[in-house]
């Protein structure tokens, strides 16, 4: 008899509209893995079983999506340097031994995208991050590792802003600001990390900051646009662009870690934006 397939998923909540088992089944069929990749909805109160219960029954990878990334943090035996100072995790290998090790593979697939698919430069500009929560928090070094002019991070609540950017002042420049502060600055590039999407809102940027030269990226996925992305692209920026280039790097770079094989991601990328 055959052997079952191994067995992945990705954990969050909401998690229909996830299109990591759609991109996941496609690395598979490309790369000759025999996996099934599952999507598992998973409130905040079940979060703890729900993750036991998979890695019980066999499973070996999951990757973790909102609100999760920061809660599943007590349930791991090991993380990775970069999950460690990121403080939040999208991804769990289980070891031979069992032990469930966290990683994140957030940041290097946005600086993949940003900087191999889509050839924004990063060096020596300023950057704007919005939101200084746990999606802000996996993209921090990574983007300070490519030695920016200044990482500016702006965030309703400024006081979290702050803290956060002095939390990674031993990686580059960095520091927190209220979104009213920003008005006469100018960035090159403006990255959305916020929650605002899921509640059809956007983020409180004064338009002042945007001109024609700024690129705007949203970290959530979007086959066309965000709010976001589309209310950037209304005042004149120079591109807006929706995350689905992440969001198909840092599966990538999962699928490497699991699997062993680097899968190729312009195709997927491509079929991902045509759906
Ligand atoms: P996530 O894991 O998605 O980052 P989170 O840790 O709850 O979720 O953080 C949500 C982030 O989105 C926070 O930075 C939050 O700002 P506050 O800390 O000031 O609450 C931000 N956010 C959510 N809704 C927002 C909105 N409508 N406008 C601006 N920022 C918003």
């Amino acid at each position: 008899m055959t052997p079952a397939p191994d067995r992945y998923a990705v954990i969050g909540h909401p998690i229909d509209h996830s299109r990591s088992p759609w991109i996941h089944a496609r690395f598979a069929q490309q790369t000759g893995q025999r996996m099934v990749y599952t999507a598992i909805d998973a409130a905040p109160e079940d979060l703890d079983d729900r993750v036991r219960d998979f890695f019980a029954r066999g499973g070996l990878g999951l990757n973790v999506t909102v609100p999760h990334k920061q809660a599943v943090l007590p349930l791991l035996q090991e993380l990775s340097e970069r999950a460690r100072v990121a403080g939040a995790v999208n991804l769990i290998l289980r070891a031979d031994d069992g032990r469930l090790r966290g990683d994140n593979t957030d940041g290097s697939g946005l600086v993949r995208d940003l900087t191999h698919n889509l050839g924004v430069p990063i060096a020596a500009q300023r950057l704007l991050l919005l939101g200084a929560g746990g999606a802000a928090r996996g993209i921090i070094a990574p983007l300070l590792a490519l030695h920016p002019a200044e990482l500016v991070i702006a965030n309703r609540s400024a006081a979290r802003a702050i803290e956060l950017a002095q939390q990674f002042k031993p990686f580059g420049t960095v520091r927190g600001a209220r979104y009213d502060e920003l008005k006469r600055q100018r960035f090159a590039l403006i990255i959305n990390a916020t929650s605002a999407g899921l509640l059809q809102e956007i983020p409180p940027l004064p338009v002042e900051v945007l001109d024609a030269s700024t690129v705007c990226y949203d970290l959530a996925y979007a086959r066309d646009t965000t709010r976001f992305v589309q209310w950037a692209r209304e005042h004149g920026v120079a591109r807006g662009i929706p995350g689905a280039g992440m969001l198909v790097e840092q599966a990538a770079e999962s699928f490497l870690l699991w699997r062993g094989v680097r899968p190729d991601t312009t195709a997927v990328l491509a079929d991902l934006l045509a759906l």
